[in-house]
């Protein structure tokens, strides 16, 4: 049976050093500011942006919230995105996506400063992780190394297998477990004989989106398991992208869902902002 990597509990814990960072620097004179945009009314959406306001205030960051409706166009949204980029009071700029399709994703995320940029989106921000420059990491792959990390999970020269490769958890993280010496294998939708791919990791990180899609069956004995996915069914209970009854059975650490992943996000976007205020 498997050891839990408890989230909840490492998350808290980085929350508890970065509020204690933050009184520090309130001290020498420093103040945090976060901008956190949404555009439209998307539910999920809210919810996220009100977790991100209320760890802001726990840490004892600001955050100022834009709310801008459905109907919003890119250019009132570039307009106060170029507002925010002048203004020295805002250290921290945050677009939550999705934004509506009227509106141009990547020209938005280029439009936001590569210093403020706390989500690390930016091409600037993603083209420094690559050539191991300082810049902000995008949060949920920064989260998965804490989380290893924390839990002392060695990663120097372990076989690690990514399946999934968007640009803001699978590339990220392959380049981080790079950055820690892993050899690492990026699988996707048209890996051949995924199973023996996965078989290979000592540390298997599962971002693909599908409920439930990784069983036993592509687990190696003692693998380390970390499931980015997270599926609400129609009673609201909540799953990952692995079959958790059957992979606590093979693997030797895994992380739950919820309570894995999930709470590391919101805790490396607050210290990208800590990050931002100490610039
Ligand atoms: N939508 C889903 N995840 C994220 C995230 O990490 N940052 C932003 N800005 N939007 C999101």
């Amino acid at each position: 049976m498997a050891a839990i990597i408890d989230g909840k509990r490492i998350s808290a814990e980085i929350k508890e050093e970065l509020k204690e960072q933050v009184a520090q620097l309130k001290e020498a004179g420093a103040e945090g500011t976060l901008a956190v945009i949404q555009v439209g009314d998307d539910p999920a959406s809210g919810v996220y942006v009100r977790n991100k306001k209320k760890a802001c205030e726990y840490i004892g960051i600001h955050s100022r919230a834009f709310e801008l409706p459905a109907s919003a166009t890119q250019k009132e949204l570039l307009h106060l995105i170029a507002d925010l980029n002048a203004d020295d009071s805002v250290n921290g700029i945050l677009v939550q996506l999705p934004v509506p399709d009227h509106i141009d994703e990547k020209t938005i995320i280029n439009a936001i400063s590569p210093d403020k940029d706390v989500d690390g989106f930016h091409p600037e921000s993603v083209g420094s992780l690559t050539i191991g420059q300082p810049g902000f990491v995008s949060c949920t792959p920064a989260g998965i190394i804490e989380l290893l990390k924390r839990s002392n999970v060695e990663i120097d020269g372990k076989e690690c297998v990514i399946v999934g490769r968007s640009n803001i958890v699978g590339k990220p993280m392959a380049l981080l477990m790079l950055r820690e010496n892993a050899t690492v294998t990026v699988a996707h939708s048209h890996t051949r004989n995924l199973k023996d791919v996965c078989k290979r990791a000592d540390i298997l990180i599962v971002a693909v989106g599908k409920k439930e899609f990784i069983t036993g069956e592509y687990i190696k004995p003692g693998a380390v398991v970390i499931d980015v996915g997270i599926h609400r069914d129609e009673n609201n209970k909540l799953s990952g992208d692995v079959k958790y009854d059957e992979a606590e059975q093979k693997a030797s650490m895994i992380t739950p869902v919820p309570g894995g992943v999930g709470p590391m996000t919101i805790a490396m976007l607050m210290h990208n902002c800590v990050e931002a205020m100490t610039r």
